[in-house]
């Protein structure tokens, strides 16, 4: 089947078989790698993107489902000024980051400041980041990095601190 969407602000076309994952699409149809194939089952949040606006993985979306849709990657993601806010704020915190667990991570820190962009309540952002793994990163300091974007970031847009 021939499926149009948006990708990355621009729009798209690709022929495919309808049950292609979104994920082998991204990488093989359009050269988007940043987005993992990991555990493919939807636990490891390596493939993750954002689709229509919520933060989602992309080897649990067939193809068909892709039609008239919206997606970000990591690639289009990291030309904002929300990316650098993130990868500032990971530095900040001591937090890594790497070539496997970018999507996730990083979008998924997106995610919890789009849902609120003070977020205090340790408890929620350890459910939020439950969809992820990196294994070198403490919950700890996950959870006092999206402390530290979120002061940056209200800096960046208001000139204060949260
Ligand atoms: S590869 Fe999609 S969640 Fe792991
Ligand atoms: S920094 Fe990527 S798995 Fe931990």
């Amino acid at each position: 089947m021939t499926i149009g969407f948006t990708l990355n602000r621009e729009a798209v076309t690709v022929c495919t078989d309808p049950h292609t994952r979104l994920i082998d699409l991204l990488r093989e149809q359009f050269s988007l790698v940043r987005a993992k194939s990991g555990c493919l089952t939807g636990d490891c949040g390596a493939c993750s993107i954002i689709f229509n606006g919520n933060v989602a993985k992309s080897c649990l979306i067939p193809a068909f489902r892709v039609q008239d849709s919206t997606i970000i990657t990591l690639e289009g993601f990291s030309q904002t000024e929300a990316y650098q806010d993130i990868i500032k704020g990971f530095a900040a915190a001591g937090v890594a980051t790497c070539g496997y667990c970018d999507s996730g991570k990083i979008l998924t820190m997106e995610a919890i400041l789009a849902k609120d962009p003070r977020p205090r309540s340790r408890p929620d952002i350890l459910a939020e980041l439950r969809g992820i793994h990196c294994r070198c990163t403490e919950p700890e300091s996950l959870v006092a990095a999206v402390q530290a974007i979120a002061d940056r970031r209200q800096r960046r847009l208001y000139g204060r601190g949260a």
